[in-house]
């Protein structure tokens, strides 16, 4: 799934690998881990999102994936300053040798700081292009102006952000700039951690485990964008939808973002349970109408505020 085989809505769908960080969310064991992994690659899911601060996730995906024909696309996350060349392509090399591989299907870049200036970053990684070490450069969680500064610097390919019905600050101007540079929204927290689906229908406040990144990344979201009530009531809506499709909460929701304009893949977070997995998988090769599209855009508008440029909020 580089960026050219983005895009058909039969095969949208990207598992993330934020979940094998167990500082992040429930520790997981290597035997479910592998066993999830097979039953998304049975069900004919073969691309994968990581990055090089998820844990042990990339050595995992080394381990699990090495013989089998599936993209990994990773992250370099810088959380402070400008790093060195050398720092830049030690990062990659660390990254290349947990992944076993010889070259990394992407890389997409993620600073803390939007006021850095980061064209030296860049030079390096084109070089590293250049010479086959990366396939292809992406970015995470830009802003608006950090994207136009770098698309002096390098070709981006794609940029992942948050994308769910909560949380649709990308439609303010990343979209239209993304989709005017041929750059592939990859959307994360579709789900908004799973608070978007049957399991939360009809509770009056979520029962939190502490565990979770559910419940600080998400619950975050959901505060920041209107709290529980507006989510509770979109819950409302999207089981109207549901029940008219035969479908789930979920499917619902995987399917509005899968249909919004430069979605080339929705990242749904990896899940232990095959009735989950199955689930996501069944979320795409159909089509919401295009008037229930607008009813839920509609919903979600009345409902949420949206905050800010993307990640504005959480860079405080
Ligand atoms: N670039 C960034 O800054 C950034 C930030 C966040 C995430 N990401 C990436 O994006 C990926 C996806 O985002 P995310 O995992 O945070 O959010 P998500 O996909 O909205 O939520 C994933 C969680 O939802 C639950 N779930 C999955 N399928 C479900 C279903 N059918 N019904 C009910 N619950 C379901 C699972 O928890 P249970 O198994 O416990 O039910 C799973 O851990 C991450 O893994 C990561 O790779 C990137």
């Amino acid at each position: 799934m580089n960026s050219q085989q983005l895009g058909s809505n039969q095969n949208k769908l990207m598992v993330g690998c934020w979940q094998l960080d167990d500082r992040s969310w429930k520790k997981i064991s290597e035997p479910d881990i592998a066993h999830a992994i097979d039953t998304y690659i049975s069900l004919g899911v073969n691309a994968f999102d990581t990055a090089d601060i998820y844990g042990r996730s990339e050595e995992i995906l080394g381990n699990l994936l090495k013989k089998r024909d599936c993209q990994v696309f990773t992250k370099a996350v810088f959380f402070s300053g400008i790093p060195s060349a050398m720092q830049v392509r030690s990062k990659i090399e660390t990254s290349l040798h947990r992944l076993q591989r010889d070259t990394l299907d992407s890389v997409q870049v993620h600073w803390h700081d939007s006021n850095l200036d980061f064209a030296s970053t860049f030079d390096t990684l084109n070089e590293l292009v250049e010479q086959g070490k990366i396939q292809q450069i992406g970015v995470t969680n830009f802003n608006t102006a950090m994207l136009e500064k770098a698309l002096k610097f390098a070709p981006i390919h794609t940029h992942q952000v948050q994308y769910s019905l909560i949380d649709r600050r990308v439609e303010a101007s990343m979209q239209a700039l993304c989709l005017k540079h041929n750059i592939q929204l990859l959307t994360y927290g579709p789900l908004a951690g799973g608070f978007l689906s049957d399991k939360f229908l009809g509770m009056k406040q979520p029962h939190l485990q502490s565990d979770h990144a559910r419940s600080f990344y998400y619950s975050n979201t959901i505060q920041s964008h209107g709290g529980w009530p507006s989510t509770f009531s979109m819950l409302g809506t999207l089981a109207e939808v549901a029940q008219k499709y035969d479908k789930s909460i979920s499917q619902v929701a995987l399917n509005w973002v899968s249909q919004q304009p430069g979605v080339g893949a929705v990242i749904s977070g990896l899940t232990l349970s095959r009735q989950q997995i199955q689930s996501n998988v069944e979320a795409f090769g159909w089509n919401l109408e295009i008037e229930d599209i607008e009813l839920l855009s509609r919903r979600s508008a009345e409902l949420f505020i949206q905050p800010g440029d993307i990640y504005s909020y959480e860079r405080n």
